[in-house]
């Protein structure tokens, strides 16, 4: 007994160490107030704050919805944010949480997108991740998740370097966007730097069930709320920020970056297999000859 207590003990005195160490770190670089970092985009009346200023409400009624986006721009990183979605029926309600190049619908924009789609009460909601470039998007997948994501924070990230882009949900992988370094994938957004942005709108013209299912107004308002967003990543500064030219420092832009671990590809696998609801890359009605990334493999 006497043997085995001592390596515990010093096991969770490292453990220990390391989660002081990495909190103390968090909190100076990447978890200021939430008002540092975004500045509101439109309805400032429909937003609301914690007492502390980290949790940020935002709400839609008939009249209209909101959103926020960051104050930088970046290129390549891990970007992460929690959310809780709106409760009950939210049917009709979409909420998004995206990087963009541009703060409009230009033609000419990049974009990566989560949009979690509501629902009736009691059904589930779908997770929508969608890609563009240079103003072109149908690049959706559509997931279903394997919790309730009304009744808690989970965190949604991107992973973005010149080789991939990952979607994560609670840190699993449940979609790969690759970039294989030749023309073979001419689809991927590499060149421009994107701010953040989330939002909440009216969206039963599509949403749910394809538009079926309307937004009962009678509900409002419907809140979706935002906590512990971080970054690590290149910082856009014009006219070039040194951290893209320098890629290999960081580890989003490192070997172990480009691909999946093994341990990722565990867990992709099983999304694949349980949770996907919709690709594109198999949707031979709509694409009779697929785009030309749906032939790069996500296990490479
Ligand atoms: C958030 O804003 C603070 C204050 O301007 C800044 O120090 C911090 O680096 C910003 N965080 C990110 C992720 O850009
Ligand atoms: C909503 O629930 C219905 C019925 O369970 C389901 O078919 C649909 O995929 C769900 N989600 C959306 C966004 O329509």
């Amino acid at each position: 007994m006497e043997k085995r207590a001592s390596p515990m003990a010093s096991l969770l005195f490292i453990a220990l160490l390391i989660s002081a160490f990495h909190s103390s770190s968090e909190a100076a670089d990447s978890q200021p107030s939430f008002g540092d970092n975004f500045s509101i985009m439109w309805s400032e009346d429909h937003f609301k704050t914690s007492e502390d200023g980290n949790t940020w409400y935002l709400s839609l009624d008939k009249e209209t919805g909101c959103g926020f986006q960051t104050k930088q721009r970046y290129r390549f990183g891990w970007f992460t944010m929690k959310l809780k979605l709106v409760g009950g029926d939210s049917a009709g309600v979409v909420t998004a949480y995206y990087m963009c190049s541009e703060n409009g619908a230009g033609p000419e924009r990049d974009e990566l997108d989560f949009e979690f789609l509501g629902n009736r009460t009691g059904q589930p909601y779908l997770i929508q991740t969608n890609v563009y470039k240079n103003g072109a998007g149908n690049r959706e997948m559509r997931h279903m998740l394997w919790f309730d994501p009304t009744e808690d924070y989970h965190s949604y990230s991107i992973l973005w370097n010149n080789h991939q882009i990952v979607f994560f949900v609670d840190r699993v992988p449940i979609r790969v966007f690759k970039n294989n370094g030749d023309d073979k994938n001419d689809f991927f957004p590499n060149e421009k730097p994107m701010y953040l942005f989330s939002s909440i709108w009216n969206a039963d013209e599509w949403a749910t069930r394809g538009g079926l299912e309307k937004t009962d107004w009678k509900k409002v308002p419907f809140i979706s709320s935002y906590k512990d967003f971080s970054v690590e990543g290149c910082r856009w500064e014009d006219p070039y920020p040194a951290c893209v030219s320098t890629t290999t420092e960081n580890w989003w832009d490192q070997y172990q970056a480009w691909h999946l671990s093994d341990s990722q590809k565990m867990d992709y696998a099983w999304v694949q297999r349980n949770l996907v609801v919709y690709d594109y890359c198999k949707d031979y009605d709509r694409f009779p000859k697929l785009p030309g990334e749906c032939s790069l493999s996500p296990w490479d």
